[in-house]
């Protein structure tokens, strides 16, 4: 049982504020994921979390007892970090064992344990060897191995996937996914890569210099945004916005953006004279070679397999992007006038500030 608790947590380096005042609580069980840009403050509050850093003010409860004074060894914790920082001229054999040798666990005991997190995670025929002799894949699950081993209650694990290419980092994600399903513990994973953030969570944490800027399922982050900032943060390729404003024409409103304009519900009419940020997402846009909203030329077409991409020119510095189902070589070419029409319903707006106003 472990659940865990952060009221008004803040730590601060100098000058620098890394945390500003952190509120959050984890149920036991619970696979949380902290995510934001570099330097947002995750490392710090993880660090905080397993006893390596002292809040500059706030409490750590866990179980209902603050543990802001306990050293990190006995908080029930086990952390993986992004890089592995194994014992170079020792077995991984032993490399896995160190914790239970820590812990004065009989010699027999350890054996069974290290064999047993081992074949959890198919590392059995690298327990003769050492570190130097594992690929990067490797060593990260020999890392998780040195983790498990020791059965902590909540782990804590700090962007263990960032050093590995793209193809072993998805493997290891649906490996920590199993291990989290299996061993029914609490998980704290911190990553600035918002899709291992989607994919791994039952509940993301957003953080934004310092602040928690919003919390909820993946789903909810996804589909319902509550600023700019997040609306650009999720989504591969990112959502598409653009700035412009809201006018009234011949009674109806408009929003316009540069030479485009689109008609929106006349509801939107009193978002107000400022300057407003329209936001859709690529997979919501329609396309047509008939009829819609906004005539458009194709820029690029990119075809990725089951998707492809049309690519716009964009008045912003990014292009604007439309992902259409299925290879569709055949029916656009760059070059071509096509159609958009943004649906309303999937239609955000932000205002100036960047909270969403829509
Ligand atoms: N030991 C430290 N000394 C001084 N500043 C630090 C220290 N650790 C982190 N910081 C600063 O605190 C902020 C948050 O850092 P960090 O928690 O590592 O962010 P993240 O893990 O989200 O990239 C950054 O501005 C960073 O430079
Ligand atoms: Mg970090």
């Amino acid at each position: 049982m472990s659940r865990i608790e952060l009221k008004s947590l803040r730590k601060e380096f100098g000058s620098t504020v890394a945390v500003k005042s952190l509120d959050l609580q984890i149920e036991d069980g619970e696979f949380l994921v902290l995510v934001g840009p570099s330097g947002c403050g995750k490392t710090t509050t993880l660090r905080m979390l397993a006893g390596f850093e002292d809040p500059s003010d706030g409490e750590i409860t866990m179980n209902g007892s603050i543990v802001n004074d306990l050293e990190p060894r006995d908080r029930d914790i086990g952390m993986v970090f992004q890089s592995h920082a194994l014992f170079p001229h020792k077995y991984i054999y032993d490399n896995i064992e160190f914790g239970l040798r820590m812990k004065n666990v009989p010699e027999a005991e350890r054996r069974k344990a290290v064999e047993d997190v081992a074949e959890m995670v198919h590392i059995t025929p690298l327990l003769n060897k050492r570190p130097a002799q594992c690929s990067g894949g490797e060593s990260q699950r020999v890392a998780l191995a040195r983790t498990l081993v020791t059965h902590p209650s909540t782990f804590l694990l700090d962007e263990p996937l960032s050093s590995l290419d793209a193809k072993l980092r998805r493997e290891l994600r649906a490996e920590v996914d199993r291990l989290h399903t299996e061993l029914k513990k609490t998980f704290i994973y911190v990553t600035h890569d918002q899709e291992e953030a989607m994919t791994l969570a039952d509940r993301i944490v957003v953080m934004n210099e310092g602040e928690i800027e919003q919390e909820g399922s993946p789903m909810e982050i996804y589909s319902n945004p509550k600023s700019y900032f997040v609306a650009d943060f999720f989504g591969s390729p990112s959502m598409n916005l653009l700035d412009g404003e809201v006018i009234s024409k011949e009674g109806k409103a408009v929003f316009q953006h540069g030479q485009m304009e689109i008609s929106v519900p006349d509801t939107y009419a009193n978002l107000g004279s400022g300057k407003v940020t329209l936001g859709i997402r690529p997979e919501h846009v329609v396309v047509s070679t008939a009829d819609g909203q906004i005539p458009e030329t194709i820029d690029l077409v990119e075809p990725m397999g089951k998707d492809t991409l049309l690519y716009f020119e964009a008045e912003g510095e990014r292009p604007f992007v439309v992902i259409v189902e299925g290879l569709i070589l055949d029916d656009y070419k760059s070059g071509q006038q096509v159609q958009l029409t943004f649906p309303d319903d999937k239609v955000y707006f932000f205002d100036e500030a960047g909270q969403r106003i829509r």
